[in-house]
């Protein structure tokens, strides 16, 4: 669909806000807190979280990544104020838990995104929730002024730069019940959520949104054979299955590309799977026989897929 930029807010030196409106005037699909949209500009397609917004608009906020492969540059130094960009219906990879009995929320830097439409919906629904976040410092720290606004009883801010830094020693402090989200760099989802693990938190009051792919050390290029058309196909070091499969023109359903959502998952017929998502459980890895084509490579030199 269609939307044209409303609005532009610089929000810190690496963060604008971007409001969106539907370009023929119409009412704009729901969405849930947590829920984000991918989006099309200048050929680069990527995904945002919604911060805010309803049928009239949507919010996203994007941080200027200078050693991305563009699409946050574009958006940042191309895309203007009336501007038409192309997106596609929201899709919620990262909801609330209905069972939670309090919430706790931990951003790192742009990892905030989701956070605030979340944040919004449990303050309207009364429910119990906290927030820590980190950023380098008070400048950088995008939302500062609205979450101390409209959640600043519930917010910590810890600030890297004066020394005040968020630790994993926080989650020693929660309540039985809680369920805890993390959103930021890969390292800062993995460091907290070792460390969850490792004091004893169910695997499913934990949850995460990623918007990097794990980095793959050192990747290999290897052959897929497609079982069904006997298509024999070469993955180079520098591409994924995904994008090898969709350059041949084989139609394979994707949607967040980075690992997460199960979407791009595949049947695996022989071969070894090199997995790199945070969708599988241990047990379906182990089977050896299912891979999500968007990350996962090969440990084999060859993969044969039921396609
Ligand atoms: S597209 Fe979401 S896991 Fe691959």
């Amino acid at each position: 669909m269609k939307v044209t930029v409303d609005q532009m807010i610089r929000e810190t030196a690496d963060v604008k806000r971007f409001r969106l409106r539907a370009t023929d005037g119409r009412e704009l699909p729901r969405f849930s807190a947590g829920a984000h949209i991918a989006t099309t500009a200048g050929g680069f397609e990527r995904n945002y979280s919604l911060v805010d917004g309803d049928r009239e608009f949507y919010e996203i906020a994007i941080r200027r990544e200078s050693g991305s492969r563009g699409g946050s540059v574009y958006w940042h130094d191309r895309v203007s104020e009336g501007d038409e960009v192309e997106i596609r219906c929201p899709k919620n990879h990262f909801p609330l838990s209905f069972r939670a009995k309090h919430h706790v929320f931990f951003a790192a830097g742009i990892g905030i995104t989701p956070f605030m439409a979340m944040m919004r919906e449990l303050s309207e629904r009364g429910a119990s929730f906290e927030l820590h976040y980190a950023a380098r410092s008070r400048a950088d720290c995008a939302f500062y002024d609205a979450i101390q606004r409209r959640f600043g009883s519930n917010a910590c801010f810890y600030f890297s730069k004066t020394g005040h830094r968020l630790t994993t020693e926080r989650l020693l402090e929660l309540p039985i019940g809680s369920h805890v989200y993390f959103c930021g760099p890969e390292s800062f989802i993995h460091d907290f959520t070792e460390a969850a693990l490792s004091l004893g938190y169910p695997k499913g009051s934990l949850h995460h949104e990623r918007f990097a792919a794990k980095p793959v050390p050192n990747p290999q290029p290897f052959t897929l054979v497609l079982a069904k058309t006997g298509q024999t196909l070469h993955v180079p070091k520098n591409k994924t299955v995904l994008e090898v499969l969709r350059e041949t023109g084989v139609k394979v359903p994707y949607s967040c590309r980075v690992g997460a959502c199960g979407t791009c998952e595949v049947e695996v017929l022989k071969g070894k799977i090199d997995h790199y998502d945070s969708f599988l459980s241990d047990e379906e890895r182990e089977k050896e026989d299912t891979m999500l084509t968007c990350v996962s490579r090969c440990r084999s030199g060859k993969l044969i897929l039921n396609l």
